[in-house]
């Protein structure tokens, strides 16, 4: 059990991942700007963790922000989560995208080499995979980016992959992710995306709570077994899980990057999620098939082996518990952790 540096610790994916860090001993220290996420969140994290968190609000990109964290801190790790990642937001603002995330992984990078700390735990993406057309997906299938989000991603791997070979003594683990949904059994923590949400869950959760009319259901044509697309769907606390399990193994690891698919293995449909949310909710969520997103790919899910025998990690939730989470926080939060408008 070590102390554990977690940037965008206040987001979606750090802040259930601080529950667990904190489930299992560990000490937890957050360093968050808010760009996308709410100091409730953290407040949140200690409520259903009943163990307190300290919490920076400072910008990674910010050297002196780290080089105090540092100073005060002996961290055995670091988990870097903190980024920006809506993928249509970084075609139209590649160089915020790039400077935010990629000046953000090299100044922690050399913060961290000058620290001495030379572990770490980076949030990838299946984005790296670009849209693969062979599911399952393991990690030996070719890498590409698509768009300035993915590169971002791309490159982080990249740079880190580089640092590993020019010094031995980094053990840099890059998780994968497929597709996290859900929220925190207790219906406390959950995801807030601000604005219209680019992704199928929230968007659906948010049909649910009357906040919008109908679901968009992008494309009812694909060569699949309803004619919509088919992702890996993961429960955000077996995400969360895993990279405790992570922290957990590095010892065991030989030093140098390892890349690891955080995935279930199965691929769903659109309309099974929707299916399986309408049986937690108990009534029809309203949808409309509409035309393919462009960009979108057929059919995406993981092979999750490497990460189930290194990791000794698996993820045991299913879509009914996905669904069943969400719901929990969405019906109890329709605002998530704002507050909801005037008039409303
Ligand atoms: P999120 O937006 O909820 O969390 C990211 C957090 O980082 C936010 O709290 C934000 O305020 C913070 N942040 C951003 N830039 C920062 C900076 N320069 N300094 C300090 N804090 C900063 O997103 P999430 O869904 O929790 O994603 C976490 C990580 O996982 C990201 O790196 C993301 O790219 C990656 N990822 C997410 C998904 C997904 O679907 N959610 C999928 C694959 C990979
Ligand atoms: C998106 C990103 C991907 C990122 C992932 C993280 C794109 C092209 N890709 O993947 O890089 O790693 O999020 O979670 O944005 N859908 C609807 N209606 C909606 C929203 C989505 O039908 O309103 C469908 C999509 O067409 C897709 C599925 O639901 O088939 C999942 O979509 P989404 O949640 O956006 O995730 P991905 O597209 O897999």
């Amino acid at each position: 059990m070590s102390t554990v540096l977690v940037t965008g610790g206040a987001g979606f994916i750090g802040s259930h991942t601080c529950v667990e860090l904190l489930a299992s001993g560990h000490v937890v220290v957050v360093v968050d700007n808010l760009v996308n996420s709410s100091a409730r969140a953290i407040a949140a994290v200690e409520a259903v963790s009943g163990r307190g968190v300290t919490f920076v609000h400072g910008d990674v990109a910010d050297r002196s922000t780290l080089d105090g964290l540092f100073a005060r801190h002996g961290f055995g790790a670091v988990i870097h989560f903190a980024a920006l990642k809506a993928i249509g937001e970084s075609v139209a603002e590649p160089l915020r995208y790039y400077g935010n995330n990629l000046g953000s992984v090299v100044t922690l990078l050399e913060a961290m080499q000058d620290a001495g700390c030379r572990n770490l735990v980076f949030s990838s993406s299946a984005t790296v995979y670009g849209n693969p057309t062979n599911a399952p997906i393991d990690e030996t299938v070719r890498l590409e980016a698509v768009n300035p989000y993915g590169r971002t991603k791309l490159m982080g791997e990249e740079i880190m992959r580089d640092l590993c070979a020019a010094d031995q003594r980094w053990k840099i683990v890059l998780l994968r992710y497929f597709n996290p949904v859900g929220a925190h059994p207790s219906g406390e923590l959950g995801e807030d995306p601000r604005g219209i949400p680019n992704n199928l869950m929230p968007y659906l959760m948010q049909v649910a709570v009357g906040r919008r009319e109908k679901l968009p259901v992008f494309g009812g044509d694909y060569p699949t077994r309803d004619g919509t697309a088919i992702r890996d769907y993961i429960h955000v606390v077996d995400l969360a899980q895993g990279h405790v399990a992570a922290l957990g193994v590095l010892d065991e690891l030989a030093s140098g990057c390892h890349a690891f698919n955080l995935g279930t293995g199965t691929g769903s449909t659109v309309l099974e999620l929707v299916r399986a949310a309408e049986e937690v909710i108990g009534r029809p969520v309203p949808f409309e098939i509409v035309e393919r997103r462009a960009g979108d790919a057929v059919a995406v899910w993981a092979d999750p082996t490497r990460a189930n025998t290194a990791l000794r990690w698996r993820a045991t939730r299913d879509l009914r518990d996905m669904c069943r989470d969400h719901w929990a926080w969405q019906s109890t939060h329709p605002y998530g952790f704002g507050d909801a408008p005037e008039g409303s």
